[in-house]
């Protein structure tokens, strides 16, 4: 009987840690970090650079990089470890026995479970043999065909998406100026919204967000909506949920307008090239904006289910972290749609190029997710948002292991192996620029697999999204 894998993200002590297991996260440690001394401290930074931990200073948890770790911080998990770092996320008895001896005594880890498949792999290949002989295509060859089909139709839609983010972008840059000035109008975004609903490609769209810079508010807006439309819809088409919303276009209101409290932050603030010092007036002036625009959207007699998207969504699920406001709303209170929404701006946020940092590669920002589910957010909706992101979300610059480069086209089926997308190749392993894009099914071609992953934007300069529409996708 031939088989089939999903992941499943567990925690383990060090002693149940084995092969077969990737490490997202250190999560239990010995009494020597708790209040870390000199020597604890140098240990880390040496070995831990590029990484982040979650640490408790003065009493609240926060999320930091492992240089700006303090002495006198208490250590509760480091994440997010650099593919330059990948031996720390690799089981190997020697890290086991150098973790052990340091104190280093759980782990978050993600493992295959293996699910029997329906029918025999010999089975399977008998069928194939059989249409081969009576000319029918085998399974393999329709699915690889379907997904040129897709894969084209997805391309052709990026530039008209791409010409509708920039107007929407525009919408709520004027909707926010406007309310600056006390003038509140929600005509143009609705008419905006009712536009994407009707004839907007969601998967084109998403993809947008994958491969163009945004700016931190009015693109974020769009980009956030986006994925959360893509995201929301099918979840609830799939899980029969009941939905907080009346209807598509509320929903979508409320996603675009998720961040409309910035209208009343001054607009130098909104712009800055600085991050803020944590407890700065700046950064309190910041973190007014879900109250604020709670406010504003209740005045303007929105329903309660996209005035709470406003509302809710920086809380996290651990409240005493220090990025969860405002306070006093417990999570458990909060209706899956804010907490949904919330993940998508966390990797909106991550993905998107800001001001003062470099932005992160989409697989990059899932890994980091991936290790604060159950912490800032609820691990089952985390799930959702997982299997329809793929670890290798659609539009993916990635590297596989005979060194040809490709966007990734589409996020594998339920049930398939996240880590194994359709692939069309852009530059093969000569690092020639190719006319005709080969698109590769890493579910079925099992001896390739991606090694790596690149910043498009790096690669392509600001050609990323351009690249991208100019694909042509063949078998
Ligand atoms: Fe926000
Ligand atoms: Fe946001």
């Amino acid at each position: 009987m031939s088989s089939k894998s999903k992941y499943e993200v567990v925690t383990v002590s060090i002693d149940e840690l084995n092969q077969g297991m990737t490490i997202l996260a250190y999560t239990g440690f010995s009494d020597r970090y708790v209040a870390l001394d000199k020597k604890v401290l140098a240990f880390l930074h040496h070995n831990f650079s590029g990484a982040k931990a979650l640490v408790i200073r003065n009493k609240k948890k926060v999320v930091v990089s492992v240089e700006e770790i303090c002495v006198g911080d208490s250590l509760l998990q480091l994440f997010s470890f650099p593919t330059s770092k990948k031996r720390l996320t690799e089981f190997n008895p020697k890290l086991i026995s150098a973790l052990r001896s340091k104190g280093v005594l759980a782990f978050k880890v993600k493992k295959a479970v293996i699910l029997p498949e329906d029918y025999s792999k010999d089975l399977r290949d008998a069928i194939d043999q059989v249409n081969l002989l009576m000319k029918i295509p085998s399974r393999k060859q329709e699915r690889l065909e379907l997904g040129v089909i897709q894969s084209n139709i997805l391309v052709e839609k990026v530039e008209s998406c791409a010409r509708q983010r920039v107007e929407g972008s525009e919408i709520i840059e004027n909707m926010m100026d406007n309310a600056r000035r006390g003038k509140i109008n929600a005509t143009d975004i609705e008419a905006y919204v009712e536009n994407v609903v009707r004839s907007s490609s969601a998967e084109a769209m998403s993809a947008i967000v994958n491969l163009k810079a945004s700016d931190q508010t009015y693109s974020h807006c769009i980009d956030v909506g986006i994925l959360f439309q893509m995201i929301y819809f099918r979840f609830i088409e799939n899980s029969r949920q009941k939905s907080a919303f009346t209807t598509k276009n509320q929903a979508l209101l409320g996603a675009f307008l998720h961040d409309f409290g910035k209208s009343q932050i001054p607009k130098d603030l909104l712009d800055s090239t600085v991050r803020f010092e944590s407890g700065s007036q700046e950064m309190e002036m910041m973190r007014a904006h879900p109250v604020l625009g709670a406010e504003l959207l209740r005045g303007m007699d929105m329903p309660d289910s996209v005035v709470n998207m406003s509302l809710c969504h920086h809380v996290k699920m651990d409240e005493s972290l220090k990025n969860s406001y405002p306070a006093n709303i417990p999570y458990e209170k909060i209706g899956f749609e804010s907490k949904l929404l919330a993940i998508g701006d966390i990797y909106q946020a991550l993905v998107g190029k800001r001001n003062y940092k470099r932005s992160w590669t989409p697989p990059q920002a899932i890994r980091y997710l991936y290790a604060l589910a159950g912490i800032e957010y609820d691990e089952r909706l985390w799930g959702v948002f997982l299997s329809m992101m793929g670890e290798y979300p659609v539009g993916s610059l990635v590297v596989l292991n005979d060194d040809s480069m490709g966007f990734v086209m589409s996020v594998p089926n339920e049930g398939e192996d996240l880590t194994r997308p359709q692939i069309a190749i852009v530059r093969n392993a000569f690092g020639e620029d190719l006319e005709n894009h080969q698109l590769i099914d890493l579910h079925e071609e099992r001896d390739v697999f991606i090694k790596g992953d690149l910043d498009a934007m790096d690669v392509f300069s600001n050609q990323a999204l351009k690249q991208f529409s100019e694909l042509r996708v063949v078998a």
